[in-house]
């Protein structure tokens, strides 16, 4: 195996959702959300773990992902978080997974696959609230097509809605949101709909609003803990590390040029290390001269542009660094520490990005 991995602590995983599940009012079921390969933790292996904490339903964004742990023997329900093209409601079907539904058409095409099939499929409406994307507005609940959404073959399971600032500290948003679901599923309620599932909350809202957990709620980020809001509660803990190795060491002088447009020159004679791992692997280039990575519980900045298989790293000439030497890029080294949201920050983006685009050639491996 190549010294660059992902190390995945599932037994953090685990304790980070005991946490959160020792915030969940009675009787709220939690759903881990394993899109993106579980935000590039690896699908399989984080719902296993998941669902041995206490999860009791999948979220997924595709139907290929809910597909996919099926084929590894998931039998929980799988919900389809995304929007399902009519091309793949068949296979979803097939693959007994719930979808979210806020179309007409959509609705049509699943009552008259699920007939064909003689087989109930299970539905979520889909309630846009102020998020702004997929959803149903409101306002069309009760309209004359709204009304025709009834088939034998199609089972409505819940009724959702996402919300959009949950993470934000100003909470007036998140209320507003969870109103004018409030006031949604009134109506829903007079027009007959009995929906066994209602749910809303993502990490921040199950976290920060409490009233907004309904009987599910639907948790990704704070599970990888990773911020769901700043600062990140201190019991969640970061469950992947991305080590990787010193495979090559050099002294220069000064005014040594280093990578692709010497967009770094040795201010002093110094030690230029090499460790493989670069952009492809989702090491992303703008971290070039901006990063720091851990060796032997250090800091050393990474110097020069990052390419696609290989970074540089500057060290002072004195510093014992050695071929063979760990190299974290993300996660703890002798009591330091660099974090996917640090790391998120220098990049101005969100944890999220920096671990679901930790790519495929990175091998994970499970520490449990
Ligand atoms: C509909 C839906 N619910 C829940 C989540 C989980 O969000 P988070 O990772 O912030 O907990 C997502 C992820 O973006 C989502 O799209």
């Amino acid at each position: 195996m190549r010294p660059t991995v992902a190390r995945i602590h599932l037994d953090r995983l685990r304790d980070n959702l005991a946490w959160i599940k020792g915030g969940l009012n009675p009787h709220v079921a939690l759903m881990a959300v394993v899109k993106a390969n579980g935000y590039g933790h690896g699908a399989v292996a984080v719902a296993h773990a998941a669902l041995g904490a206490g999860a009791s339903w999948i979220g997924v964004a595709l139907v290929s992902e809910g597909a996919a742990l099926r084929r590894e023997g998931i039998g929980a329900p799988i919900l389809v978080l995304g929007q399902t093209a009519a091309s793949e409601i068949g296979e979803a079907l097939a693959w007994d997974l719930d979808l979210v539904v806020f179309t007409p058409q959509m609705f049509a095409h699943i009552a008259a696959l699920a007939e064909q099939r003689r087989a109930p499929a299970r539905v979520h409406l889909k309630l846009d609230t102020g998020m702004g994307r997929i959803g149903l507005l409101p306002g069309d609940i009760g309209g004359e097509w709204f009304m025709r959404l009834r088939s034998p073959w199609v089972d409505f399971q819940g009724v959702m809605t996402h919300l959009a600032n949950a993470d934000s500290p100003d909470p007036a948003p998140t209320r507003r949101q969870a109103e004018i679901f409030l006031n949604a599923l009134e109506t829903l309620r007079l027009a007959g709909f009995k929906p066994r599932f209602v749910h809303a909350a993502n990490s921040a809202a199950t976290l920060k609003f409490p009233g907004t957990q309904f009987n599910l709620v639907r948790v990704g980020i704070a599970m990888y803990g990773l911020e769901a809001y700043q600062p990140l509660p201190e019991e969640l803990r970061p469950v992947m590390e991305l080590q990787s190795e010193v495979t090559y060491v050099k002294e220069v002088g000064a005014d040594f040029p280093v990578g692709y447009g010497s967009t770094f020159t040795t201010p002093q004679p110094m030690k230029i290390v090499t460790v493989p791992i670069g952009y492809a692997d989702g090491y992303r280039r703008s971290l070039s001269n901006r990063a720091q990575v851990l060796i032997m519980g250090r800091r050393y900045p990474v110097v020069g542009r990052i390419s696609m298989d290989q970074l540089t790293v500057g060290a002072p000439l004195d510093d014992p660094v050695a071929v063979g030497d760990r190299v974290t890029l993300i996660g703890e080294n002798r009591g330091a520490a660099v974090t996917a949201d640090g790391l998120a920050r220098e990049m101005d983006t969100i944890g999220y990005e920096i671990v679901t685009g930790i790519s495929s050639r990175v091998p994970r491996v499970y520490d449990d």
